[in-house]
């Protein structure tokens, strides 16, 4: 496993803090949604690992659904225009909803997709986030849920992708300058 884990320059956040922490927020939920009917919703790609790990800390019954998003052009999300590539299964309607992310940078991907399922009519949508920048945020959001505030760097691993790469680490850190030469 060595292969991918030595362009790490830095691990941030190893798989046992990230399951710790999951943890805590995970009782969090279960305090907060106790007796209620619950529907999680992962931001497809970049949240199967936490949407995974927080599902199973949970002990109660939940609904998993999944989006995917995509914002316009490459690279810059700064247009604020996002279409969905891959809508939900579930009616939300009347149901509690958690959306839940790996990262929060700009603030437009969760900014919008809680516009979008509250316009659905669900009895409250809130979001859960494993990593947020605050250095970083753009848009107003509301977060219910987070693991981390991080600084402004570039971060990959647990779901987190430089180039399609990393996704598949268990921490969570950043990368060395070699690999982005
Ligand atoms: C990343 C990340 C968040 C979003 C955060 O997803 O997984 O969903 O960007 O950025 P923002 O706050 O500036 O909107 P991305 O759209 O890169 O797709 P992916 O999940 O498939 O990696
Ligand atoms: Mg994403």
């Amino acid at each position: 496993s060595g292969a991918v884990e030595k362009d790490l320059v830095e691990v941030l956040f190893t798989e046992k803090q990230i399951l710790d922490r999951l943890g805590e927020l995970a009782q969090e939920i279960e305090r907060d949604y106790d007796g209620k009917d619950l529907v999680i919703v992962g931001v497809l790609r970049g949240a199967v690992m936490v949407m995974a790990d927080l599902a199973r800390a949970l002990g109660r019954h939940v609904e998993m659904d999944w989006m995917a998003v995509s914002s316009y052009g490459s690279g810059t999300k700064s247009s604020g225009v996002v279409r969905i590539l891959k809508d939900l299964d579930a009616d939300i309607s009347g149901r509690h909803v958690v959306i839940v992310d790996e990262i929060i940078d700009t603030g437009l991907t969760l900014s919008w997709l809680t516009s979008n399922l509250s316009s659905r009519g669900p009895a409250s949508v809130e979001i859960c986030t494993l990593l947020r920048k605050p250095e970083a945020l753009q848009m107003p959001v509301e977060v219910k849920y987070v693991g981390w505030d991080i600084p402004n760097e570039f971060v990959v691993g647990y779901g987190l992708d430089y180039r399609e790469r990393y996704r598949n680490l268990r921490d969570i850190g950043t990368l060395a300058p070699h690999v982005y030469s």
